[in-house]
């Protein structure tokens, strides 16, 4: 996958895709990260990327020209236009659709993305209509800027690539993968001071660990985010399991 962003503060990306599984990704060549820096598109003197708002009103926003011509010249590089058709041009903003598992998965699927990171105030309003394909937030909070929220995105969404870790099989399990929480996690000593690892964990049983881990991963998201079940896809047993533990 080749995922572009745009910035305001390159640096800022120094380090978050230098380290583990993401380091391992780039050498290996899953994924190729640029970073562009949106001032190197502007043409004046004072290489000028934000001005006051129309209207007037406190802050200022970014400007809609480099920003335009920065998309521009990455698409440029791209011979096929099925490919520039479908590419998401996606802008960070605390406006966007809320992310989660399910839109990093699908975000997964394209072999290409483009991230603008919005900041100051805001971004002309022409960025979104008509250049912008998608928007994301990263929850109801507001950063001082889009580049922690795509660092973010960009994290969740390599690791679901094909080869980025090690074992698919850990995918499967992970908190929100399959709509629940993830089961409590061991490793030895098994008593350490004077706390034990669960008795079937240590059994051998590879049925009971899996049926008291997917136990495990209801009762915890029952207790701590309720919400999430309504969507999960429990069979009968599991939701009687539900009704029961609500009752209790
Ligand atoms: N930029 C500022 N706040 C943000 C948020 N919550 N999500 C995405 N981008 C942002």
């Amino acid at each position: 996958m080749q995922i572009d962003i745009l910035t305001l503060f390159p640096q800022m990306f120094d380090s978050p895709f230098s380290f583990g599984i993401f380091k391992r990704a780039i050498e290996h060549k899953l994924v190729s990260v640029n970073i562009h820096n949106i001032r190197d598109y502007t043409h004046d003197k004072h290489r000028t990327v934000d001005d006051y708002a129309c209207g007037g009103g406190a802050g200022m926003v970014l400007k809609p020209e480099p920003i335009f011509e920065a998309v521009e010249s990455i698409k440029s590089g791209i011979s096929l236009k099925q490919e520039v058709d479908v590419l998401p041009v996606i802008l960070l903003t605390p406006q966007g659709r809320p992310f989660s598992q399910q839109v990093a998965l699908e975000l997964s699927k394209h072999g290409h993305l483009i991230f603008i990171c919005g900041r100051y105030e805001g971004v002309d309003e022409r960025v979104r209509k008509y250049l912008v394909t998608d928007e994301i937030s990263i929850g109801d909070y507001v950063l001082s800027g889009g580049e922690l929220a795509a660092m973010v995105v960009v994290d969740a969404v390599a690791r679901l690539l094909p080869g980025v870790l090690g074992s698919e099989a850990s995918l499967v399990d992970d908190s929100h993968v399959s709509g629940l929480l993830e089961y409590p996690q061991y490793t030895r000593p098994a008593v350490y001071r004077e706390w034990t690892v669960p008795q079937v964990l240590l059994s051998g049983n590879h049925a009971r660990i899996a049926k008291w881990r997917r136990e495990q991963a209801i009762l915890r998201t029952l207790e701590r985010r309720p919400e999430l079940l309504d969507k999960t896809d429990l069979c009968l047993e599991e939701r009687q399991l539900v009704d029961r533990l609500k009752q209790s």
